[in-house]
């Protein structure tokens, strides 16, 4: 059924869903552009996502996000997806369609690369090598997002070397996969490295790796925003690398099911991103 009611609905289910930075992101630009609607945190068990992605339409949603752990069950339960769901095997956004069926995307590879041109307006895909570091969902999505931007070369590093030969074997292109300890290999003249994994970030294990064989200027990128300024990021810079922190590919993602669930297109500004940074204080 589609939603009669005025008011505009929609949230981000997950489990747990507390630290989701989504409803402070959502609510911020709902307040920004005078819409009136709501985004909610939605705590769902696994095995009641089933039950509350068809329940969806009945409460008057008109989409919602889906974050961890339910990215693959979403995948497996709308009624479409988009070409690009289709290819990471994973969506995070979710729209009740006007006959009431879904249809799920994932705009986190839209939400990297978006983050990486505004963060380092210099950067070009076509000018060398990218490393990514890890194999797992956010890896996807990435390496996605950089074969399409038309990255002439993308080394995969992982811990567990066939996760790394599965992903490149699955995505096809110019992927090669690399085992950790051969990550010095995989950084020789790249322009571009980009952290997936969640090393570095805060209680995780620290990410140990030489950034020196690096091209000079090189970019670097960590999709860890938790510490902002990861050491990964701080070393970068201290060797004249370009550094784009992580928190605003958070922010990026978020656009397209803002604007397919309450008509309008926001922007990410400073003001959005000092809001939803002091999310992260408490
Ligand atoms: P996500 O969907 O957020 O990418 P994931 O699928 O659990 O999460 O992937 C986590 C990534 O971080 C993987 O590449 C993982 O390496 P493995 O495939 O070998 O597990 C990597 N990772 C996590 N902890 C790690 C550690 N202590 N050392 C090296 N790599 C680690």
């Amino acid at each position: 059924m589609a939603n009669t009611e005025q008011t505009l609905r929609a949230g981000v289910i997950g489990w747990p869903v507390a630290h989701s930075l989504s409803p402070r992101l959502h609510g911020f630009w709902l307040d920004h552009y005078g819409i009136d609607g709501s985004y909610e945190p939605l705590a769902v068990a696994p095995d009641d996502f089933a039950d509350a992605l068809r329940g969806l339409a009945e409460a008057g949603f008109a989409g919602a996000n889906v974050t961890v752990p339910h990215k693959e069950a979403a995948f497996l339960g709308v009624d479409r997806l988009s070409p690009g769901a289709e290819r990471i095997g994973a969506v995070n956004t979710i729209v009740v369609e006007a006959d009431g069926t879904l249809t799920g995307s994932n705009t986190d590879g839209f939400g990297f690369i978006e983050n990486l041109e505004a963060g380092d307006p210099d950067w070009r895909a076509a000018a060398g090598p990218a490393a990514v570091l890890g194999a797992g969902g956010a890896a996807r999505a990435v390496v996605a997002a950089l074969l399409d931007a038309g990255v002439p070369e993308i080394r995969l590093v992982n811990r567990t070397l066939a996760r790394a030969e599965a992903l490149a074997a699955d995505l096809g292109g110019p992927l090669a996969a690399y085992p950790w300890t051969a990550a010095d290999a995989a950084l020789e003249d790249a322009t571009l490295l980009v952290n997936t994994t969640t090393l570095g970030m805060t209680g995780q294990a620290p990410l140990e790796i030489g950034l020196s064989a690096l091209a000079p200027g090189a970019t670097v990128n960590d999709i860890v925003y938790v510490p902002l300024q990861t050491d990964l990021l701080v070393r970068a810079q201290a060797q004249g690398c370009r550094t784009v922190d992580g928190i605003g590919m958070l922010l990026h993602q978020a656009r397209p099911g803002f604007e397919a669930w309450f008509g309008v297109a926001p922007e990410v500004t400073p003001a959005l991103r000092r809001h939803v940074l002091a999310g992260l204080g408490g």
